[in-house]
């Protein structure tokens, strides 16, 4: 009797044990190239904000904001998602439904289309239908959130979700029910998965990456991205460990600022045009590394100040000095072929490719101003990742920088 239960119990411990996993789990993600029409209302976009720093001194909203109304609803403000362009798949649901979703470190709830949405833009996109999922738990918190463009509405519930073979039991999902404006109606993607700090989910809900935590299912509780310049290069999400084959050299650290931690925030201490320091950081610059935002951001008055510290002759760009950041100690570069957008009227135009008959081009880099306590910060976005593979590191609360290595150059 005794050694039967003995074997029982060690049967019972094996299937408990947790299985050894492989030592990278990656999520390919998929690159859409801009269109000509994209392209062209992005360059208007730009330069009809980059015009208006000069004008009025404007006050531009930050990305994502919540104000909570009640115990059992959320208003929440999110950025423009239009021109993020690298989504991958996750399962949600248990057998899992496989959607596409943008991996964002500038927010920090998962939200996903759902079946019960009945509007033309949730329709036109894969939905998750909570009722094929054998794991799915009604919570019943209503959420409301408004974009620039839209808004959407819907209901956080509970259910397993799938990312890279890694299964995260109870994981709160932001269920989108109504959706009015074109949010997702251009986007490739059906959901959003922040893998920002706890502070900013809605009613401190926890974050996807915040039950992998918990839920003890990484040998390191990192995640890293890489992202290619050329649609026809793979980006990848690197969950658990750094991938060496994406990055040359060694891996530059800085810490998230203490006390901060809601944006993946750190300290730059120096902002630099060529050799010239822009002077804008005496007392101190942040920047948020976002994979959510494609370009760079700046606050309105630094933004004003690089602009008239530089002069682009539009035909001879490339000629214009490096964009760098200094963090750390360390030089981050971007070459006027990474923060210049170029734009002609003639020729093929995909992300990372200039034209061959440029006729006009711009700063990649939009004003925001977020504000205390955050605030005011530069956000680094796709175009710096791109540059630089990024790592997230929860364990130690830190972000790290590699050069990247890819296949394609300019
Ligand atoms: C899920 O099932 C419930 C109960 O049968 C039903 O009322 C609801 O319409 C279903 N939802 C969807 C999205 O099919």
């Amino acid at each position: 009797m005794k050694i039967w239960l003995l074997l029982l119990v060690q049967i019972f411990n094996c299937q408990q044990m947790p299985i050894s996993q492989p030592q990278h789990k990656k999520i390919p993600l998929k690159k859409y190239a801009k269109t000509f029409e994209d392209k062209t209302k992005q360059i208007n976009f730009l330069t009809k904000y980059q015009t208006s720093i000069y004008n009025e001194n404007p006050k531009f909203l930050p990305s994502e904001s919540i104000e909570t109304n009640s115990k059992l609803e959320a208003k929440i403000k999110l950025k423009n998602y239009a021109n993020t362009q690298y989504v991958g798949s996750v399962g949600i649901g248990n057998p899992p439904q496989y959607l596409d979703v943008i991996f964002d470190t500038g927010s920090a709830n998962f939200w996903v289309n759902s079946k019960m949405c009945r509007d033309y833009s949730c329709q036109s996109h894969a939905t998750y239908d909570h009722n094929k999922s054998l794991d799915y738990r009604e919570l019943g918190y209503f959420i409301n959130v408004e974009f620039g463009t839209g808004e959407i509405k819907g209901e956080i519930n509970e259910d397993t979700v799938y990312i890279a073979g890694i299964e995260i039991k109870r994981q709160n999902i932001g269920e989108i029910t109504d959706e009015v404006g074109d949010i997702f109606v251009q986007g490739k993607f059906s959901g959003i998965l922040g893998l920002g700090f706890p502070s900013m989910a809605a009613f401190n809900f926890n974050p996807v990456f915040d039950n992998i935590v918990e839920q003890n299912l990484l040998s390191s509780n990192i995640f890293s991205f890489y992202y290619s310049l050329d649609p026809e290069e793979e980006s990848q999400i690197i969950f658990g460990e750094v991938d060496e084959s994406k990055y040359s050299g060694s891996i530059y650290w800085a810490d998230v600022i203490d006390g901060l931690e809601y944006y993946w925030l750190i300290e730059v201490e120096d902002i630099q045009l060529g050799d010239k320091s822009l002077n804008l950081c005496r007392n101190g610059c942040r920047a948020a590394v976002d994979t959510g935002t494609s370009l760079l951001t700046a606050p309105s008055k630094g933004l004003a100040v690089l602009m008239s510290s530089i002069t682009i002759d539009c035909s001879e760009f490339n000629k214009s000095p490096d964009l760098t950041f200094i963090i750390n100690g360390k030089k981050f570069s971007l070459s006027p072929e990474e923060y210049i957008i170029t734009y002609g009227l003639l020729g093929e135009e995909n992300p990372g490719v200039h034209s061959k008959n440029t006729e006009d081009c711009t700063l990649a880099i939009m004003p925001l101003d977020v504000p205390e306590p955050y605030g005011p910060l530069w956000i680094l976005g796709d175009i710096f990742l791109a540059k630089y593979y990024t790592i997230f590191d929860r364990d130690n609360q830190r972000v790290g920088f590699a050069e990247a290595v890819h296949g394609y150059s300019y």
